[in-house]
């Protein structure tokens, strides 16, 4: 990181929509594995959330939030259907609103993508999960129109909860990405077949929402923009499906990966490393001699592409982003507006004040995927910040089988 400048646009005051942001760092979405059994929040998941806001990023994203249990992607994912603890939920939105500092709640639903193995899959088609090989069976539209539903009634328990607008998740293969590609939708009913026919549960999605919690609340997406597979879902579909989503009021745009083929696809290895933190890292002795790392703000041109093709509104760049100066360097460039940090935040929450007091060093997360292993097994946290934990985390990798 690099010190602030005088005025230093990555600290400016933006108002989107009923928000009042004070900074364009943002913490991306990253599920926390730290909810009770049945989704309930738990008290270690309050203390997290505090964590995070006490270091003051623009703006949270919560962990995606299952919105039925078939729905529910991984163990000890936070749930937010009427069978949770609305309560519970509200003592988390205030712990954040403690720092002042607004909370969104991410919605979504696994489809076929999940590591639940009690769950029967449902997807739009019957292809096997591209990630898990779990074989889903086919929605009937009774279906379709009810989960439809269940998106809308928990954005309402999210206004209920108090939090400030919801983020659809809309990409990395879960159920509203399964609907937009053509290799998972392969229906030839009125939501499958064609470009329009594979909008059509997203945008019911998003209408709904919208609905529920009025015009003026914050309603942001991440999108998945085009799928990983070359005969999948392609960048001009996935632009004119932003559009769309545009025209009928979205107020930001986090643009990803569609289908992927593993996890890795989204959450690149070493991103933003160069070779020195590498080998000073040691980063090579966990996880073989990669230091050939990926770029930094892998997705720069899919937002990119976005504003050529005529987005205008507010977009939100993750994947990969280490340090202020690309961040000024893409603000200058106009390739994005705000940037989401997520593996960065597990290891240092407090990462934004560290900016502010003029903190130059490079973010201390060498995104090693070390904590993304773990999803499902313990709440998310940096596994490589002392040795007894790095201990922890080999006699884990030895007991379990791993293919993310
Ligand atoms: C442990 C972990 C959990 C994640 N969970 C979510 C999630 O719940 N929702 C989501 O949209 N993305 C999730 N992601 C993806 C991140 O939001 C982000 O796209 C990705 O990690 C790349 O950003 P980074 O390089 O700043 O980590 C997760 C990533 C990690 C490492
Ligand atoms: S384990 Fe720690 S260093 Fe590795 S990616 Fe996660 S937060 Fe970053």
């Amino acid at each position: 990181m690099t010190k602030a400048h005088i005025h230093d646009p990555i600290f400016d005051n933006i108002q989107i929509a009923n928000l009042n942001i004070k900074n364009r760092i943002f913490r991306a979405a990253t599920s926390e594995t730290a909810a009770e059994k049945n989704g309930d929040v738990s008290d270690s998941l309050i203390e997290f959330y505090s964590e995070i806001a006490k270091g003051q990023p623009g703006l949270i994203f919560t962990g995606h939030m299952f919105v039925e249990s078939e729905g529910q992607y991984a163990p000890f994912q936070t749930g937010i259907t009427p069978q949770n603890d609305l309560l519970r939920l509200k003592k988390l939105v205030r712990a954040v609103h403690k720092f002042n500092v607004p909370v969104i709640a991410e919605l979504s639903h696994c489809g076929s993508q999940t590591m639940m193995n009690n769950i029967i899959t449902k997807s739009p088609s019957v292809l096997p999960n591209l990630i898990y090989g779990n074989q889903p069976r086919e929605l009937n539209e009774k279906e379709i129109k009810n989960l439809i539903d269940r998106f809308k009634i928990s954005a309402a328990l999210a206004m209920s909860a108090g939090f400030d607008g919801i983020h659809i998740h809309g990409g990395n293969g879960y159920l509203i990405s399964q609907f937009s590609s053509p290799i998972t939708n392969t229906r030839e009913d009125g939501w499958g077949g064609n470009e329009k026919n594979r909008d059509q549960f997203f945008l019911g999605v998003y209408k709904a929402i919208r609905k529920e919690i009025g015009p003026n609340r914050f309603l942001s997406a991440r999108v998945g923009i085009r799928d990983v597979q070359s005969n999948g879902l392609s960048v001009e579909e996935g632009i004119a499906r932003v559009k769309k989503l545009e025209s009928c009021g979205l107020n930001s745009i986090e643009p990803t990966y569609n289908l992927m083929n593993t996890y890795k696809d989204n959450i690149k290895p070493f991103a933003g490393n160069d070779i020195i933190k590498s080998l000073t890292s040691g980063t090579f002795l966990f996880d073989g001699f990669k230091i050939r790392a990926h770029k930094e703000g892998y997705y720069s041109e899919l937002c990119e592409s976005l504003s050529l093709s005529g987005v205008t509104i507010p977009k939100i760049l993750v994947g990969g982003i280490r340090t202020t100066n690309f961040m000024r360097k893409i603000l200058d460039e106009k390739k994005a507006d705000f940037f989401a940090l997520s593996r960065p935040f597990i290891r240092e929450p407090e990462l934004v004040n560290k900016i502010k007091k003029g903190y130059i060093k490079k973010v201390a997360c060498v995104s090693c995927n070390m904590c993304f292993k773990h999803e499902g097994f313990h709440q998310t946290q940096c596994w490589r910040n002392n040795i007894n934990k790095i201990a922890k985390h080999l006699i884990f990798t030895l007991k379990h089988s791993l293919n993310n």
